[in-house]
């Protein structure tokens, strides 16, 4: 299917590149949502390790929880002193965040950096944040008049890209990786370290054609469990990506996303030390119970479910069926243990291509790829995507402010567009 929405983008390459062909013009793209509405969702940054860091020294450059990182990436937290854990430089991790609306924009907007002697905003961006921001972008964010004059100790404001995109992909429950693209990567070898399709990427980023470039920063929809927690519950919105876990009610209980279900499976965590009640009332099933009774009119399947964290309360559900078979064995996704180098650990890392064709392929071969090829087992499948489908727009707004020195060819650029375009 192509691009759906001819973008700013396609429009401003093709006549930026003819006029302006002589000059090098630093064009990192990233995907960017629209928003309205000041609601947030559970999103993921793609991060690698610019050198070897404790867990919880990542979580501090995030300013999130270390054990959050481990259960999305599916670590397993039971390991002895596993927050001084030191994980390889170069590692590949997933670090959730939450994903606001600010100005008009998705972005996440809860993370700081205290700078440190030798600092520049470009070290900042390209190695401690792995190219999630880009020097501008901490520059504007934090009204920085003199880049060159960086004061020590200075508490900035890292702005780094998220989308929710309704927390849905094809009507499916879906969290948003911010995926930075490497030299080697390729949108196919992308697609597939991701099950996605080339076909979903473009239209999930409002993509042209299947050209990408390092630095780019796509949106990557992954699969996952979605809650139904009610709006007064502190993680209203609870979204996990298949294959992980999270950690939820004040590291009192566990939610995982298991292969070949898209239900959210919630108990109470190994962690789990001053917590409220976990058993559901009126009986004595405790959270993440289920008992089956079978009988002729089939299976009585009677489970203790999680139904939020409020006010410090574990909500609880108790809940019967009658279903025509009993469900098997709950099904977890494997734990790994905590990484300690990279090549070892390889499925932490996102293969480059598949094939050696990936990189060529051409527009109208891969949008024949139907989303079924890689689409969860479950529910009912279109081929097409519906018109609901989310629509980034891959936005060459960085070309305009990607570096002081290309401003004056920016600006040219940008009243020409002026000029040349109705918006
Ligand atoms: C958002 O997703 C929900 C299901 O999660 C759906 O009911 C709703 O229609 C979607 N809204 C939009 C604007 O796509
Ligand atoms: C109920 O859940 C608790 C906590 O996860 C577990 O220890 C116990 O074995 C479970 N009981 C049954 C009957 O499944
Ligand atoms: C939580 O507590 C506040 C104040 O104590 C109360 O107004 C609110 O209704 C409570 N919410 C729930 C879900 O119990
Ligand atoms: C989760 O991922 C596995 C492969 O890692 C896949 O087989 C399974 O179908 C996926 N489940 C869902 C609900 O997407």
């Amino acid at each position: 299917m192509p691009n759906r929405k001819p973008t700013f983008f396609s429009f401003c390459k093709a006549i930026c590149f003819m006029v302006f062909s002589n000059v090098a013009l630093v064009t990192s793209k990233s995907t960017i949502e629209p928003c309205s509405n000041s609601d947030s969702c559970n999103a993921l940054l793609g991060y690698t390790l610019y050198t070897d860091l404790k867990v919880a020294e990542v979580a501090s450059l995030f300013q999130v929880d270390p054990i959050s990182i481990l259960t999305a990436n599916a670590i397993d937290i039971s390991y002895p002193d596993v927050e001084n854990h030191i994980l390889p430089s170069q590692l590949f991790l997933k670090i959730p965040i939450i994903c606001s609306c600010v100005d008009g924009i998705r972005k996440s907007v809860s993370t700081h950096y205290k700078t440190r002697p030798q600092d520049t905003l470009s070290s900042i961006s390209d190695s401690v944040y792995a190219g999630l921001v880009s020097p501008d972008q901490i520059r504007e964010a934090n009204s920085i008049a003199d880049p060159s004059v960086l004061d020590v100790g200075e508490n900035l404001v890292v702005p780094l890209p998220c989308t929710c995109f309704n927390g849905t992909d094809n009507e499916l429950p879906a969290i948003y990786l911010s995926y930075v693209v490497k030299p080697v990567d390729t949108l196919a070898g992308i697609a597939a370290s991701y099950s996605t399709t080339i076909t979903d990427l473009m239209n999930v980023n409002a993509m042209g054609s299947t050209s990408i470039k390092a630095g780019d920063i796509l949106a990557v929809p992954l699969s996952a469990c979605a809650s139904n927690f009610p709006n007064y519950a502190s993680d209203h919105g609870l979204i996990v990506p298949n294959g992980s876990y999270a950690i939820t009610a004040s590291h009192c209980v566990q939610c995982s996303c298991g292969q070949g279900s898209s239900n959210l499976y919630c108990m109470p965590a190994s962690l789990a030390v001053s917590c409220s009640s976990m058993q559901c009332k009126s009986s004595n099933l405790m959270l993440g119970n289920v008992t089956v009774q079978q009988s002729s009119a089939g299976c009585k399947v009677t489970s203790c479910a999680y139904g939020g964290y409020a006010n410090g309360t574990i909500i609880t559900w108790l809940s019967s069926s009658l279903r025509p078979r009993c469900p098997g064995p709950q099904q977890f996704p494997p734990l790994v243990a905590p990484p300690t180098d990279v090549t070892k650990d390889s499925v932490f890392a996102p293969a480059p291509a598949p094939q050696s064709d990936g990189a060529t392929t051409k527009v109208p071969k891969t949008s024949t790829v139907p989303k079924i090829s890689t689409a969860p087992s479950t529910g009912s499948i279109s081929v097409l995507p519906p018109a609901a489908a989310p629509i980034g727009s891959f936005s060459d707004a960085s070309i305009l402010m990607n570096s002081v020195a290309a401003l004056p060819t920016a600006l040219m650029i940008y009243f020409l567009i002026k000029l040349i375009s109705p918006f």
